[in-house]
């Protein structure tokens, strides 16, 4: 099962098991990783799953996830909402970040 490493502002790590099929957000918030609020359990709907993963590993956001990324505070080009984006086995050690915001 792939692995994703959380990175927290202060730069302490949390490394999750993600299975295949889960959104990020599902597996920040089954491990408890607090930044990771998703009030709106993934209906891109809350931006409070917002997270910062280096680009191409993902596909772009669709135009409802770069509305909502409109919204977060610390908007950077590689935000995106974790609950957006799907877990694969090519995922595996993925390192994604924490913005200061949800801290
Ligand atoms: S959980 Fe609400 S937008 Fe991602």
């Amino acid at each position: 099962m792939p692995k994703l490493v959380f990175e927290n502002i202060d730069g302490s790590e949390q490394i999750v098991e993600a299975p295949v099929g889960h959104s990020v957000m599902l597996c920040a918030v089954e491990a408890n990783v607090e930044a990771i609020l998703a009030d709106c359990g993934g209906a891109c709907s809350c931006a409070t799953c917002h997270c910062y993963v280096e680009g191409g590993v993902f596909p772009d956001p669709d135009p409802i996830e770069s509305q909502m990324l409109g919204l977060v505070e610390d908007l950077k080009p590689e935000s995106r909402l974790s609950c957006q984006l799907d877990v694969t086995d090519e995922m595996d050690g993925l390192r994604i970040k924490l913005p200061a915001s949800q801290g």
